[in-house]
């Protein structure tokens, strides 16, 4: 059984899929052991609560500094034995010791076909408004693994979108939601709970 955590920072859309997934038994092998938020006031905290999941927050506003921060994110995943986190919207930037340490036992979704439209600055929004400002007809969503870098880890699963007449930004980002992020990621999450994914060359394979 693999336990997860779930980072999340804010309305917790894909937190909510992955739940959903695991109760209606599309994912299995799995569980969410504990969703931690950096953000007091996420619903997506409540979201945890209402399925009975334990919910942390663990905000850097409430340790000295950085350091302190990262050290109590870290001891909150060891003292939980967590086997895979999941970064479901989380704004912090996460730190090279726990990459070292969870080596490809990270993934992050992505709103956008990886390497378009992400790196440093494309979070959120600011994805789509740039995505429509190109004029692209397809975007889409990535789950990958996450490395020192941001948003270039081994890309594990994609789906396209396509963008239509008139689209808005929120508009386009709901479609990207409802059609891509909340089928991708707890797809990505079974595959890795029944070992389906490896990781070869910085490349991603999926066992038929
Ligand atoms: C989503 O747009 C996702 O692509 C991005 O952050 C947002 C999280 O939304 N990583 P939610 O908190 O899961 O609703």
């Amino acid at each position: 059984m693999l336990k997860l955590a779930v980072l999340v920072s804010g309305g917790g859309t894909n937190l909510q899929a992955i739940i959903d997934s695991i109760e209606k038994g599309t994912i299995t092998n799995a569980r969410i052991a504990v969703v931690i938020s950096n953000n007091k006031n996420a619903y997506a905290l409540e979201r945890a609560r209402k399925h009975q999941i334990e919910g942390l927050c663990i905000s850097p506003k409430d340790h000295e500094d950085r350091e302190a921060f990262h050290q109590a994110l870290l001891k909150a995943l060891e003292e939980r034995d967590i086997d895979l986190i999941v970064l479901a919207g989380y704004l912090v930037v996460i730190p090279e010791q726990m990459i070292r340490k969870y080596r490809n036992r990270i993934i992050n979704i992505h709103p956008s076909l990886i390497p378009s439209f992400c790196g440093t600055g494309y979070y959120g929004l600011k994805v789509h408004e740039a995505a429509l400002a190109r004029g692209v007809k397809v975007t889409g969503a990535t789950v990958h693994f996450v490395d020192e870098g941001t948003d270039t880890g081994p890309i594990i699963l994609q789906k396209p979108v396509l963008v239509e007449q008139g689209d808005t930004p929120e508009v386009l980002q709901r479609r990207v939601m409802e059609q891509a992020e909340w089928k991708l990621l707890p797809k990505a999450i079974d595959l890795i709970a029944n070992g389906k994914v490896t990781v070869e060359n910085g490349r991603v394979h999926i066992a038929e």
